[in-house]
């Protein structure tokens, strides 16, 4: 796991971005696994950024996104897949057909669950793009007792009905349950990179970089990933400063 370090949310989209660009540019049809939340909506603004100046192709690139919530239909303005639209997907050459987000309006969990992680086998991840809870969850897979493996319907921890409160108008509009990406397909995608900012970030950090591997802390499975990059401010690094600074590179 290597972690780096970001002076501000700018610094870190940037370095990020620039990650994630490479694969783009390397692998013209790559499939990009994606997050929506708030810290990645800078490291978008980059990659429009790249493909306004012709830097960056979308044409041929496919996407996974970690998770959406049940309930919630495409035209709903806090589902993911509105979230994805309005960030990435409407400011970039992207082919719609190409974008994939479990489909939160479909009751049926059995079913959509299965159709997702078939997606999944036929097209892994290249890079798989992650945010953090405060509690350590990946996607929408929260502390339990054991590492959820495939895409799943999950019931919303309070602590994280709590944290996404601040995108719905009242708390009580927090959809209750996802469909989350498990576990097993999030290890499956051939890089990871992880972005944090902020100082709400900084316990669960140095707790991902150093404390056990279990399912109490979901994001620290991802020790057992041989290609992960965390890139975080210093906000979200302060804690890992003071106790293991020698983990922290600059590049
Ligand atoms: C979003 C997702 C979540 C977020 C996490 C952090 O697709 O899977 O795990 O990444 O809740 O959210 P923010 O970035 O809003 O702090």
């Amino acid at each position: 796991m290597k972690i780096i370090y970001a002076k501000d949310y700018d610094d870190m989209s940037k370095k990020a971005a620039a990650l994630l660009a490479a694969v783009v540019t390397a692998k013209p049809d790559c499939v990009l696994g994606l997050a929506t939340g708030s810290t990645p909506v800078g490291l978008y603004r980059e990659l429009i950024r790249g493909y306004e100046e012709g830097r960056l192709d979308f044409s041929r690139v496919r996407t996974v996104n970690l998770d959406e919530y049940c309930g919630l239909t495409a035209d709903s303005d806090q589902s993911y897949v509105y979230f994805m639209r309005e960030n990435l997907f409407d400011h970039i050459n992207i082919d719609p057909a190409n974008t994939h987000i479990p489909n939160g309006a479909n009751p049926d969990a059995a079913a959509e669950c299965a159709r997702y992680d078939a997606l999944l086998d036929a097209m892994p991840a290249d890079i798989q793009l992650l945010g953090i809870g405060n509690n350590g969850h990946i996607g929408f897979n929260e502390p339990a007792d054991s590492f959820a493996v495939g895409t799943h319907q999950v019931m919303l921890t309070k602590s994280t009905i709590d944290a996404n409160a601040r995108f719905f108008a009242k708390p009580e509009d927090v959809p209750r349950s996802a469909y989350t990406m498990g576990i097993a397909g999030i290890m499956r995608a051939k890089k990871i990179l992880l972005v944090a900012n902020g100082v709400n970030k900084a316990e669960i950090i140095e707790k991902v970089a150093t404390g056990p591997v279990c399912p109490q802390v979901p994001a620290s499975v991802l020790r057992l990933h041989p290609d992960v990059t965390i890139v975080a401010d210093s906000s979200a690094l302060g804690c890992l400063q003071k106790s293991c600074p020698a983990l922290i590179s600059e590049e």
